[in-house]
């Protein structure tokens, strides 16, 4: 320490000049010692605490020189989507394209509280339904909250978002009584760009807009301007919840927890659909027949090794995300990788999880840290995928196809 004590017999007062040294430095060491502190660990916390830690609510505070869009209180709703929703990625297209319109009327989106949990993407058995639950119930059981999938503060980096349920949006529709024929205005079937462009809208403090009944994506569907596509599809993924991300990757918050993207360390990842793409219906013949004919034979192991073997080096570790639940379903692969599934790091995962779309949110965060990420399908032409159907419906229903085309590895 660079601290001397002045010798004793020095009976002279010290000079100010003296003094200020001194608490500068005592300051620099306090400062010094408290950074340590928190990058040290004595702030360590097990993912059983972390579950119910409170981390940095979202609070946008009311501006009254902000103007509000809203699309209503659930994505894809109304609509043929109210009571069973659609699963977590068609979801997330119907509110990236919300998140687009708010981006290019340049307002402030109000968020649906909750996101409604397909029962077939849950397999947590949190679904509490009971017969005579009425439909307010049966959508509490059946949701979650959206600021336990997404960081809203982080996407308000972007796109500003204020939740439903927020004091700030009760403010915005008080403010909105007392302004009269320029508080709020519900449209429909009206074009962003009017929106935009024409006074009696752009004025408007709250646009209250009825999104297609099909699904709210709808609105983006046949858009010829590419310009006006404003998110790429990995924004969403990439603005999961704090707590989410701290699972898999350093660097988010000061608590010293093991990391599933750090354990993993250098490693390739492959996410294998199976489940409901695989379903099947008979024809007049009785015989099974699927819109995607390749897929249950290109995501069987034996399949799957062959067709990543130009990608995947032996001996790599192999991050394996997939809704198949056969146990052991890709042991073969194990001949020539390192397995890895979401089931290996359930000490971290089982405290943290409560429903699939926060598992899959998380799973999502490892697929995109892997050096190499093979896919199911195709999304665009740079793509490793491992099946070469198209993910798009083809509405063309084809005998399913088991053999191999005779084309080696
Ligand atoms: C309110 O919003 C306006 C426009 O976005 C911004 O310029 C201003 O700084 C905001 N005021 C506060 C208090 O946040
Ligand atoms: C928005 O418009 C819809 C349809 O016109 C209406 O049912 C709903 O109550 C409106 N929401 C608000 C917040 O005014
Ligand atoms: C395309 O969209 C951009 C911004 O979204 C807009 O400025 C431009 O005028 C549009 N072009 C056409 C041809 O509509
Ligand atoms: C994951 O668990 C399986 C056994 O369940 C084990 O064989 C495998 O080595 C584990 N993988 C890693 C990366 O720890």
């Amino acid at each position: 320490m660079a601290i001397h004590k002045a010798p004793r017999s020095n009976k002279k007062p010290r000079s100010p000049v003296f003094i200020l040294t001194i608490s500068i430095s005592a300051i620099a060491l306090l400062y010094l010692l408290s950074s340590l502190n928190s990058t040290n660990g004595f702030s360590f916390s097990s993912a059983k605490t972390l579950k119910n830690l409170v981390v940095k609510t979202h609070q946008r505070p009311f501006n009254a020189s902000e103007k509000y869009l809203y699309w209503g209180n659930r994505i894809d709703c109304p609509g043929k989507n109210c009571e069973t929703c659609a699963g977590l990625g068609h979801q997330e297209s119907s509110l990236r394209c919300a998140l687009e319109e708010a981006m290019f009327l340049q307002r402030t989106f109000v968020m649906p509280s909750r996101m409604c949990i397909n029962p077939i993407h849950n397999n947590k058995g949190l679904l509490h339904q009971s017969d005579n639950a009425n439909s307010e119930e049966r959508w509490a059981a059946s949701s979650c909250a959206m600021d336990s999938l997404y960081d809203l503060e982080l996407i308000s980096n972007t796109v500003p978002v204020v939740l439903d349920n927020s004091e700030t949006w009760h403010l915005a529709l008080s403010t909105s009584l007392k302004l009269g024929s320029r508080g709020m205005s519900h449209v429909q079937k009206i074009t962003r760009v009017n929106l935009k462009e024409k006074s009696q809208y752009s004025n408007i403090l709250l646009i209250n807009r009825t999104a297609s009944p099909l699904a709210w994506f709808m609105e983006c569907k046949d858009r010829k301007n590419h310009t006006a596509t404003m998110l790429p599809y990995s924004f969403l993924p990439s603005m999961a919840a704090q707590k989410l991300r701290h699972a898999a990757e350093k660097g988010i918050l000061d608590y010293q927890d093991p990391q599933i993207k750090v354990l993993l360390g250098d490693y390739d990842a492959i996410h294998v659909r199976r489940g409901d793409i695989l379903k099947t219906r008979k024809d007049r013949l009785g015989v099974d027949r699927s819109v995607h004919p390749h897929v249950d034979r290109d995501t069987r192991p034996e399949f799957i090794l062959c067709r990543i073997s130009k990608w995947v080096p032996p001996g790599r570790t192999l991050y394996i995300a997939s809704n198949e639940r056969t146990p052991g379903f890709f042991s073969p692969l194990s001949v020539r990788y390192e397995l890895a599934y979401s089931s290996n790091y359930s000490s971290i995962l089982d405290p943290l999880i409560e429903n699939n779309y926060q598992l899959f949110m998380i799973e999502r965060l490892i697929m995109m840290g892997a050096k190499t990420f093979i896919r199911t399908f195709k999304e665009d032409d740079t793509d490793l995928s491992l099946t070469d159907d198209p993910k798009k419906n083809t509405k063309t229903w084809q005998i399913p196809v088991y053999t191999t085309d005779g084309e080696g590895c």
